[in-house]
């Protein structure tokens, strides 16, 4: 596996382990501090995000931009990553075979990182970090811990986008606090 940043932008950049390869035009590693306590997962890039090699600059992005600035975060402080790295035609989930070729660059990334959290956002992530029986609806805004690493899932921004209701929107909330304060939570100890 990759091990240091020059390795891994390398192999992603060259990557040609699944079918998404042929369609993309540029991979998305992520971006955002290689030094921060969150790291954001989400699904895998999209239009935009292909375009320009950089996640979450969507209008999904906009809102996990103004999630993370609700809490009092910026972008530039935490972690942004997907569990792919190239865009899925027509924006379909990735596949099973997709993920799973992908995953190791997602672990190098947490094994360079380090960081306290994962904040994994909707189903994709749920089911490739958490595991396979991972449930949104469920199981969000329910904190987990394995090897050290504290796990919290909630809807995806761009599920948020499409919720008419507002009440998917209400729980996201609850669960933007609760990142919030497990972050200073953590902060508190190592102080
Ligand atoms: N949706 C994702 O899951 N990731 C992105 O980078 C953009 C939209």
């Amino acid at each position: 596996m990759e091990h240091s940043w020059t390795d891994l932008e390398r192999a992603v950049r060259g990557c040609t382990r699944c079918k998404l390869c042929g369609g993309r035009t540029n991979t998305v590693l992520g971006e955002g501090s290689r030094e921060a306590a969150i790291l954001c997962i989400g699904e895998g890039p999209g239009q935009q995000e292909d375009l320009q090699g950089r996640p979450f600059v969507g209008p999904a992005g906009r809102l996990l931009d103004k999630m993370l600035a609700a809490i009092s975060l910026t972008r530039e402080e935490v972690y942004i990553a997907n569990v792919v790295k190239c865009r899925p035609p027509m924006n379909r989930s990735p596949e099973p075979d997709e993920i799973q070729n992908c995953l190791p660059f997602l672990r190098a990334q947490v094994g360079l990182i380090r960081p306290r959290i994962l904040f994994l956002l909707g189903a994709t992530a749920g089911r490739a970090v958490i595991g396979p029986d991972f449930r949104v609806t469920r199981d969000r805004g329910k904190w987990a811990e394995r090897k050290g690493y504290h796990m919290l899932a909630s809807f995806h921004p761009s599920a948020l986008l499409r919720d008419q209701s507002g009440a998917w929107k209400r729980l996201a909330w609850e669960d933007l606090k609760s990142l919030r304060a497990k972050y200073d939570e953590l902060k508190g100890e190592e102080a």
